[in-house]
């Protein structure tokens, strides 16, 4: 039994969909609980304005039923209440009437540091928004909301998981000092995950390594340009007898230098993942560019944006990260039915000599 996701939407689109299969049957999810994950993507020192226009809400069109799973596909909507004013800009079918509104205009200088150039070569493009309204982070809004889900199938196993921004004070400072120079800043964040069993995932390929998924899933999130697990790059430069944890009492660890994974397997201590995110690409000063259609030097599109995004970062890695350990324990675990799944763990739990310390 494997979960999957998938996503379509457009940034200023009529929404984000997400569509996860492979969910047991019974398992109650709780809406305000995935609004209040959404609510937390768009907080954070340093967005801009439009979080304040889009208030996130999720909608179910599939899955679900009065509350609680169907083991069907579910199928998540957030809608992009900005669309409103892009109906006719980024109108699914071909607009009628007069162009209004926003997103009428061809894009033709392209943004470095975005998907601009790359996309429009790559798909033969002569209006840079058909890659960018795809290729946008608000992409992150469908993501958060299937590991809403995610967060909630691991609740029933016990398992918690929690992103924060490393150094949340000094992030501030740079916030204030860069908005002043109207300039962006880029950071760091760490999602840790607790009450992990032993045992998900397996030693060799990239599908079957726990490593390789969750650092996988973090790396393909926007703006990401490096990802370490545990101490990560750290422990390139100590010892061995300083690099490992030794193992106690009940199988348990004093130290957890690996965070949490060994061998592509969680050993059952806390796993612990920190991303680093680079400053966002829109710059209100804009950076030099050329235009695609006359091949003139000029100065990209400026668009509305963020001066960091930092704390969204980290709901979105934690989103994600859950539904890499939801995936992993459903293939331990299996089960149609969350009685199945919940039964298998705690069966499995009972076999094992591994003393849980939280
Ligand atoms: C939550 C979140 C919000 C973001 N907001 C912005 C933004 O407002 N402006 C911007 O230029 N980039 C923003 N980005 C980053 C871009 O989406 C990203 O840099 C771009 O799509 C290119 O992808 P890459 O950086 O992975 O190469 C954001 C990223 C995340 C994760």
């Amino acid at each position: 039994m494997s979960l999957t996701l998938t996503t379509a939407g457009e940034s200023h689109g009529p929404a984000l969909v997400a569509v996860v299969t492979g969910l047991p049957a019974g398992l109650v999810l709780d809406r305000d609980a995935i609004d209040a994950d959404l609510a937390r993507r768009q907080q954070g020192y340093g967005r801009s304005p439009r979080q304040r226009i889009e208030q996130d809400r999720v909608e179910v069109l599939a899955g679900l039923r009065h509350g609680r799973t169907l083991g069907t596909p579910l199928a998540l909507v957030v809608a992009n209440r900005d669309h409103a004013n892009w109906a006719w800009g980024m109108s699914p079918w071909p607009p009628e009437g007069e162009p209004s509104g926003k997103g009428t205009k061809p894009v033709t200088l392209p943004r470095p540091g975005h998907a601009d150039l790359a996309g429009a070569l790559k798909y033969g493009l002569d209006d840079v928004r058909d890659a960018l309204e795809r290729a946008s982070a608000r992409h992150t809004a469908a993501i958060v909301a299937a590991g809403a889900v995610a967060k909630a199938l691991l609740a029933a196993i016990e398992v918690e998981v929690e992103g924060a921004v490393v150094d949340e004070e000094a992030l501030q400072a740079r916030v204030d000092e860069a908005r002043a120079a109207r300039d962006t800043v880029g950071g760091v964040v760490e999602v840790r995950a607790g009450g992990i069993p032993p045992g998900l995932g397996s030693y060799a390929t990239r599908e079957d390594r726990l490593d390789g998924r969750v650092a996988a899933a973090v790396m393909a999130t926007q703006a990401v340009k490096g990802v370490e697990i545990g101490d990560g790059f750290a422990l390139a430069s100590s010892r061995g007898s300083d690099a490992h944890d030794e193992i106690e009492d009940g199988f348990v660890r004093g130290t957890n230098r690996a965070g949490g994974i060994e061998a592509g397997v969680s050993n059952g201590e806390e796993i612990v993942v920190r991303a680093a995110m680079k400053p966002l690409p829109t710059l209100m000063q804009p950076l030099g560019s050329v235009d695609l259609q006359t091949g003139e030097p000029g100065q990209a599109l400026v668009e509305r944006s963020d001066v960091a995004a930092v704390e969204a970062l980290a709901v979105v890695a934690e989103a994600v990260i859950a539904f890499e350990l939801a995936r992993a324990a459903r293939e331990k675990f299996g089960g149609d039915a969350l009685g199945d799944f919940v039964g298998a763990w705690r069966a499995y739990l009972d076999r094992i000599p591994w003393r849980r310390t939280r």
